[in-house]
């Protein structure tokens, strides 16, 4: 078993699941157009992320790390009427293609896209009371994800979800000696977790499309 394997079965999944959709295609081509890394979720992640925004009934949303937009878009869709989500991202570039993918898509009123490294925009958000939020889902700078996770915990409402991608990275996880520098804070949050009595979390491993990687979700007591 291996990658073309993965690829070939997201594909499969995708083709059924998660078919090719205008707006999601607009936003990868204009992503790609503009140089950004082709790093967004695949579409069946897009598609989970979607369900169980669905299935919380989340009508409130928080995102670290937008890049193009094109999570952004798959978690909007799951919105009611009324629902907000606020995104964050530190690059002027991703922001500004993100802004034109999430406007193309109908959910520009929708989508509250802000620009800044995530932990300088944390405090203006606590001061507007955004929170708390259904459903957080941090996918931004991976060696914060564990300040991300803390702050997200307080301002998750009980019976929310916070959800982590890239945690696994090839099976580095296990690897405390890794090279990898954001290993140390993916097993940083684990432990955390572990020692939080106020969520109930677990870790998913995942093959696919982009490789061998993980997506962690946490459920808030
Ligand atoms: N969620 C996106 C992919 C995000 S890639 C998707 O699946 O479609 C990670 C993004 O986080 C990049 O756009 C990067 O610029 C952004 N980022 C990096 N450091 C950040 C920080 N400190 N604060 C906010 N965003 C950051
Ligand atoms: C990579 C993948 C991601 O999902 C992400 O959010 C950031 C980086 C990567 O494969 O490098
Ligand atoms: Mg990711």
């Amino acid at each position: 078993m291996a990658q073309g394997t993965w690829t070939a079965v997201d594909e499969y999944v995708s083709g059924l699941l998660a078919p090719r959709d205008e707006a999601l295609e607009a936003a990868l081509r204009a992503s790609e157009a503009a140089g950004l890394p082709a790093i967004q979720v695949s579409p069946p992640q897009g598609k989970l992320l979607q369900l169980l925004a669905r299935s919380i009934g989340a009508r409130s949303i928080l995102e670290f790390g937008t890049l193009g937009g094109y999570s952004t878009i798959w978690l909007a869709r799951a919105l009611p009427e009324g629902g907000r989500l606020v995104t964050l991202e530190a690059e002027p570039r991703n922001a500004e293609v993100a802004a034109a993918n999430i406007a193309r898509a109908g959910l520009g009123e929708a989508v509250d896209l802000r620009l800044g490294p995530a932990l300088d925009l944390l405090p203006r958000l606590e001061a507007e009371e955004a929170g708390p939020f259904d459903l957080v889902f941090i996918d931004a700078d991976k060696a914060h994800t564990p300040e991300y996770f803390a702050w997200s915990v307080d301002h998750t409402r009980p019976g929310g979800l916070i959800v982590s991608d890239n945690v696994v990275r090839d099976g580095e996880l296990v690897n405390p000696e890794s090279d990898d520098p954001t290993i140390p804070a993916q097993r940083r949050l684990h432990e955390m977790q572990a020692a939080d009595p106020r969520v109930e979390a677990t870790t998913i491993q995942v093959v696919g499309a982009k490789g061998h990687d993980g997506l962690n979700m946490a459920l808030v007591a």
